[in-house]
């Protein structure tokens, strides 16, 4: 039988997240605009990483996906949909665009874009208030979402990195920064797959360290990224937070360390992953493919 190169594999496994996504927002009863500003950002080829990683995480433990895993797949790629709309914003990076398309403030409005990025948020824990089962495992999805994607995850980062725009950034602050506006969002995807797979607490353990260090490892390769690739690649704007003096791990550490540093943190993710033995090479693989990823 012949090997399907890894990349492959990620898009198939994406579309099953597209999926998802299309039948959530067709059943939205809305007005038309925010409908169409909704779909306009869900239907741009974002690579779906933390969706995927919910339904590898799940696999790994249940063999296959359900109805549970691809509806918490969904919920963090909503979640995640909604940060990158409001990230895009003036008031914020100022980007004019994202998934190779203009960004949703450019092509609509701002307001739009602010409500659109509200939309999505409230709608990743509607969806999985409604639609996972047992209850106590959506409460549980629930909170983590929350608590990752809230003031002491993401939100935290977002504001810290904000703030350390233009200011002589220390390595303690470069890293508070990645590790809650990124890496805790890879970490809530890894571990919502552990427990819509019934993970004991240490495979949740493992599994929830290997998705911080490859979540770490993430946004480095895309600080490097916007400075070594190009617009056209990345879909998005490169060489912006040079100009913006943004706080980012070539500009802190230089280009070499940071380089220095994702591969430990790749071998971390790995060496996390021990107790599954052979059944974790998907993962393994994935935190390689991260490592050497070009958009
Ligand atoms: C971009 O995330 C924002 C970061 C945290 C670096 P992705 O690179 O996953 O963006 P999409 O979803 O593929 O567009
Ligand atoms: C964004 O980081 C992190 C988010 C939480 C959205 P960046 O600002 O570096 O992401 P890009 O480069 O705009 O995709
Ligand atoms: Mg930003
Ligand atoms: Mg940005
Ligand atoms: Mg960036």
């Amino acid at each position: 039988m012949q090997e399907i190169d890894f990349n492959t594999r990620i898009r198939r496994k994406a579309q099953a997240v597209n999926f998802a996504l299309k039948r959530i927002l067709d059943f939205q009863e809305t007005n038309q605009e925010l409908k169409e500003v909704l779909g306009y950002a869900l239907n741009t080829p974002g690579k779906r990483v933390r969706a995927v990683l919910v339904l590898w995480c799940h696999e790994l433990l249940k063999g296959q996906v359900d109805h549970n895993a691809e509806m918490a797949s969904a919920a963090i790629e909503l979640v995640h949909t909604y940060s990158l709309i409001h990230d895009d914003l003036p008031a914020m990076d100022d980007d004019d665009m994202r998934r190779g398309v203009p960004t949703c403030h450019r092509v609509f409005d701002e307001g739009a874009a602010i409500l659109a990025g509200d939309a999505l948020l409230t709608l990743a824990f509607e969806v999985l208030a409604r639609e996972i089962d047992p209850p106590a495992m959506a409460l549980k999805l629930i909170g983590l979402l929350a608590h990752e994607a809230g003031p002491t995850g993401m939100i935290g980062g977002q504001m810290a990195d904000l703030r350390a725009e233009k200011t002589e950034c220390d390595k303690k602050t470069l890293e508070y920064i990645h590790t809650n506006k990124t890496a805790k969002m890879f970490r809530c995807a890894a571990a919502m797959g552990a427990i819509c797979g019934g993970a004991s607490k240490k495979q949740y353990e493992s599994l929830s360290e290997y998705g911080m260090k490859i979540g770490l490892c993430f946004q480095i390769t895309d600080d490097i990224l916007d400075i070594s690739s190009s617009s056209e690649e990345l879909g998005k704007t490169a060489g912006k937070d040079v100009v913006a003096v943004k706080c980012t791990y070539p500009a802190v550490v230089g280009m070499k360390k940071a380089q220095e540093i994702q591969k430990n943190l790749t071998e971390e993710a790995i060496a996390a992953l021990k107790q599954f033995g052979k059944k974790a090479d998907t993962l393994r693989q994935l935190a390689y493919s991260l490592l050497e990823r070009t958009k």
